[in-house]
């Protein structure tokens, strides 16, 4: 898939078949982690990849933001570790890994897992260092027949681009 139709195209996956992922594909998204940008190019970053099912279903019984992760045949947690900036970081690695993703017809969701006790029973589950900070989980999976997503509209371009200084519509469309 070209680009640009990955990046128009792309939409978060909440319901999965529990098909498994080519492991080829899994070693592809990891990759795509490993490859991206970062501060001071200092990688401050760890990619857990769980395929376990009975941590998968632990894993949704944790996050009550992503219990779907639970269908998913795979989760990779995203832990930075001594970032300076660890959300652009990390959004950076993620946005790499949800894109090869979708390019293969796989879909994602940011589970965010900020609460206390959430970042302690996972940290205690995938044996993440407690001075590490816990990003997010992503499952991966095929969509799930008959889901269509939620609907995500964007605002139009008018409304948040600028031509040369803030407050001229760059485009009206
Ligand atoms: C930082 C961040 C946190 C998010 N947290 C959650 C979450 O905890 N649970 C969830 O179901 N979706 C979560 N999402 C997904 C967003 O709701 C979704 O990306 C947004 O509605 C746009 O939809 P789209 O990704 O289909 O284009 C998160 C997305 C981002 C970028």
């Amino acid at each position: 898939m070209e680009v640009y139709e990955c990046v128009q195209t792309r939409r978060t996956v909440r319901n999965f078949k529990p098909d498994p992922l080519p492991e080829d594909l899994v070693f592809r998204i990891v990759q795509a982690g490993r490859w991206a940008p970062s501060s001071s190019n200092s990688q401050p970053w760890h990619f857990i990849v769980v395929q376990n099912r009975d941590t998968l279903t632990a894993l949704g019984e944790i996050a009550s933001q992503g219990r779907f992760i639970a269908q998913a045949p795979l989760a990779i947690a995203i832990v930075m570790d001594k970032a300076t900036r660890p959300q652009l970081d990390a959004g950076r690695a993620i946005q790499q890994m949800e894109l090869v993703a979708w390019s293969q017809g796989v879909g994602t969701c940011f589970v965010g897992v900020r609460a206390e006790d959430q970042q302690r029973e996972i940290k205690e589950l995938l044996g993440i260092p407690a001075e590490m900070e816990l990003i997010t989980l992503l499952p991966f999976g095929y969509r799930a027949e008959g889901d269509t997503g939620r609907g995500t509209p964007r605002k139009p371009m008018s409304e948040i681009a600028h031509r040369e200084r803030f407050g001229q519509a760059y485009a009206r469309r």
